[in-house]
């Protein structure tokens, strides 16, 4: 994507201090800072091992990171510190405010119940009562996410791998985030339907105004879905900057490695 949404005026919604993780004596993460704001998509890239899940899942609230802060704006513009809050709180704001798509949908997917279920019980979660409504919700976003919803009753096991990565996208979007965390979301996926997928998901985030985060080896991924990169290397952020500008003129010589594939992500 070309166009940032980005507001100068407005409070970012999501800053991130000095964030580090360790794995007993290894590093997964170190001095990482960065701001999101509303409508933004963020893109983080690096090699395997890079640190990027580990900062997404810190800066996500499913891990505790060991230094640094996460600093959430709310919907009345509150600031939340996200590791500094009780847990309930937590678990609300995972609920209410924010979404995680995982490279493999039976993480993010209960596939022993309905793809209608899947996709209503996020909206119970938030308040919704009458199964009328939800049912029909649920038969929106199927459709919104090119799921025939002639299977609303089938479980997402019946489905094939890009359909079930559908169902969990539409599963996270359905109550209404207002920020979505996105690890590898084409990952497991064959070329063919990867490509379809990555047209959805750009189709919504646009769609939806979604802030998202999202985290991929693949730099075609990053260039379709994101406004600005943040380029990992050994846990750290060696670059940041708009999307076109990393990829068409990386200044890190790492990042030039990596953008001209001689290393093999
Ligand atoms: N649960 C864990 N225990 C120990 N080391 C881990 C764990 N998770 C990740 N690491 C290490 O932390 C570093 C960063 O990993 P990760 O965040 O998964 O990178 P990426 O997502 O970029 O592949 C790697 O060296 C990895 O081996
Ligand atoms: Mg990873």
């Amino acid at each position: 994507m070309t166009s940032s949404s980005e507001d100068l005026d407005a409070q970012p919604l999501l800053a991130v201090e000095d964030l580090a993780k360790r794995y007993g004596r290894h590093m997964g993460c170190e001095a990482v800072s960065f701001r999101l704001w509303p409508g933004e998509v963020l893109g983080v890239v690096g090699e395997s091992g890079s640190g990027k899940t580990t900062l997404l899942n810190c800066v996500a609230g499913r891990l505790t990171p060991d230094a640094g802060r996460v600093l959430y704006s709310d919907r009345l513009g509150a600031v939340r510190d996200l590791h500094g809050i009780a847990e309930p709180e937590r678990r609300m704001l995972m609920r209410t405010d924010w979404a995680f798509v995982h490279q493999n949908p039976r993480d993010g997917l209960r596939m022993g119940v309905s793809a209608g279920a899947n996709v209503g019980e996020p909206l119970m979660a938030v308040g919704a009562r009458n199964y009328g409504a939800i049912r029909s919700a649920a038969g929106d976003w199927l459709a919104k996410t090119e799921i025939d919803v002639g299977r609303i009753d089938d479980p997402p096991r019946t489905f094939s791998g890009g359909m079930q990565q559908r169902l969990q996208i539409a599963r996270s979007l359905a109550a209404g985030p207002r920020l979505v965390f996105m690890d590898e979301p084409t990952g497991g996926l064959d070329v063919s339907v990867q490509a379809r997928l990555l047209d959805l998901l750009r189709g919504l985030v646009t769609e939806l105004k979604l802030a998202v985060i999202v985290v991929t080896h693949d730099l075609a991924v990053a260039r379709l879905l994101s406004h600005r990169l943040l380029v990992m290397r050994g846990g750290r952020v060696v670059e940041t900057g708009l999307t076109d500008q990393v990829l068409d003129d990386p200044q890190h010589p790492y990042t030039q490695l990596l953008v001209s594939s001689v290393l093999q992500p």
